[in-house]
């Protein structure tokens, strides 16, 4: 078999890159690990920035997230017991869309399948080979049958625990990393959110976030161990850690329901650079993952393939260059979310025991930025989304 690009991996970078190729007049297949009902099912990110959205609307898929996503003009940052908003919108011009990881890609799979795209799901032991030569090929197991996949280019869109960054040879890439002390318990609750907008609230019991996915249900996370048990956190438990993280004086209170998924996600920072090797690219969280207290994993992986649509579209226009910028170019921005990413997390979780310095700093730090108009139009700057143009060449 043979394609212009060959995929790895139908998360949000894969489909939406299949997708804006073939926009472009440019042929690929995705392969994929698991089944389709996995991935369309899997619960993930939930906050889109503006620019995310245009694309996904510019590019046809826009549709169904026009009509169910939830547009937010502010979120609340709550500490001490109280409230502060951040208005997002009044700042910036920009708002958020809050609409489901897992809705972009049943859209995206729809789109791809609509237009004689090719998906192949539940495809198993995926290996790289001649990403260094012009003649790159993907070898895989689908339905019980060796195949081979010549290509152009070969899209790394496989995750953080994918095989491409890996088939890399040792030495290759610089990798930048950190991990925390801490992951992030979440749960989807079939309950009608009490809050319009996002709260992410830093507490001496540790961090939480109220967000939602529709006017039915709330999706809620609190800080817990890297290594978490969920076997030892009854409903009853998440729920008064809830209570007792979220809550304020001023009357306003969550509403309980059936949870209806849970899990841990643990907290990373990483880089890996350069983002093209040979006739390999990396995109997504294949080559950047972000702690998700900035809301930018998803929107980074929209950005990188973005980003290669357009060079891939380049080179084979003729200008052979543009592959050249496609790592320069991603990685302005994926650093500037790397750093918000942390530093967000920095200010809103419980570190070192409840260390009274750093939970003073932290507090200081949250006054500032609910205090300061300059300060809250940086940090909502970065919220909503840097434009598409940022860290280009003027
Ligand atoms: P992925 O979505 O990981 O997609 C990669 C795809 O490749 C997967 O479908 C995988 O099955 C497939 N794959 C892997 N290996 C192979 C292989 N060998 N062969 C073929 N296919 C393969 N971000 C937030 O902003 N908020 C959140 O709440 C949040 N929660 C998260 C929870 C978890 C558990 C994880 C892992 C990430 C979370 N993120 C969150 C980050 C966000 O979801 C990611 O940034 C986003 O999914 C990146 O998309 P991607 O397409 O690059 O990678
Ligand atoms: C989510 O709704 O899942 C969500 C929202 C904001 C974040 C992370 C996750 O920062």
């Amino acid at each position: 078999m043979r394609t212009q690009v060959g995929i790895v991996g139908a998360g949000p970078a894969g489909l939406l890159l299949s997708h804006l190729l073939h926009r472009l007049g440019i042929e690929s297949i995705v392969l994929e690990s698991q089944t389709r009902r996995h991935v369309e099912e899997r619960v993930r990110a939930g906050v889109l920035e503006q620019g995310t959205v245009d694309l996904l609307d510019a590019s046809g898929v826009g549709e169904r997230l026009a009509r169910e996503g939830l547009v937010h003009h502010g979120i609340e940052l709550r500490f001490e017991g109280a409230s502060h908003r951040i208005a997002l919108t009044d700042l910036t011009g920009r708002s958020i869309t809050v609409y489901g990881q897992q809705e972009v890609v049943k859209d995206l799979i729809r789109a791809r399948l609509d237009a004689g795209g090719e998906i192949a799901f539940e495809v198993s032991d995926v290996t790289l080979s001649g990403v260094d030569s012009a003649s790159p090929a993907i070898r895989y197991r689908h339905a019980g049958e060796a195949r081979v996949l010549d290509c152009d280019f070969i899209a790394g869109c496989d995750g953080f625990h994918g095989v491409c960054r890996p088939s890399i040879a040792p030495g290759v890439l610089t990798e930048y990393s950190r991990s925390y002390p801490f992951a992030w318990l979440g749960i989807l609750a079939s309950a009608a959110p009490t809050s319009p907008e996002l709260i992410y609230a830093h507490h001496e019991r540790g961090f939480a976030l109220y967000s939602m996915r529709s006017p039915k249900v709330t999706r809620l996370y609190l800080q817990c161990a890297p290594d978490e048990d969920l076997a030892r956190w009854s409903d009853e438990r998440i729920w008064s850690e809830l209570h007792a993280r979220l809550e304020t004086s001023d009357g306003w209170r969550l509403a309980e329901g059936p949870i209806l998924q849970r899990g841990v996600t643990p907290m990373r920072s990483f880089v890996a650079e350069p983002m093209r090797v040979g006739r390999l690219f990396l995109a997504g969280d294949a080559a950047h993952i972000v702690p998700p207290t900035g809301a930018k994993g998803l929107n980074l992986a929209v950005n990188d393939v973005r980003i290669l649509a357009d060079a891939l579209a380049s080179w084979y226009a003729g200008r052979k260059g543009a592959i050249d910028d496609y790592s320069p170019r991603c990685l302005k921005r994926v650093w500037r979310a790397e750093h918000f990413s942390w530093w967000m997390t920095s200010m809103l979780h419980r570190f070192d025991h409840g260390d009274p310095f750093h939970q003073k700093l932290q507090l200081a730090q949250l006054d500032y930025v609910t205090r300061s108009k300059a300060a809250a139009a940086s940090l909502a700057e970065n919220y909503v989304g840097l434009p598409f143009d940022y860290g280009e060449a003027p």
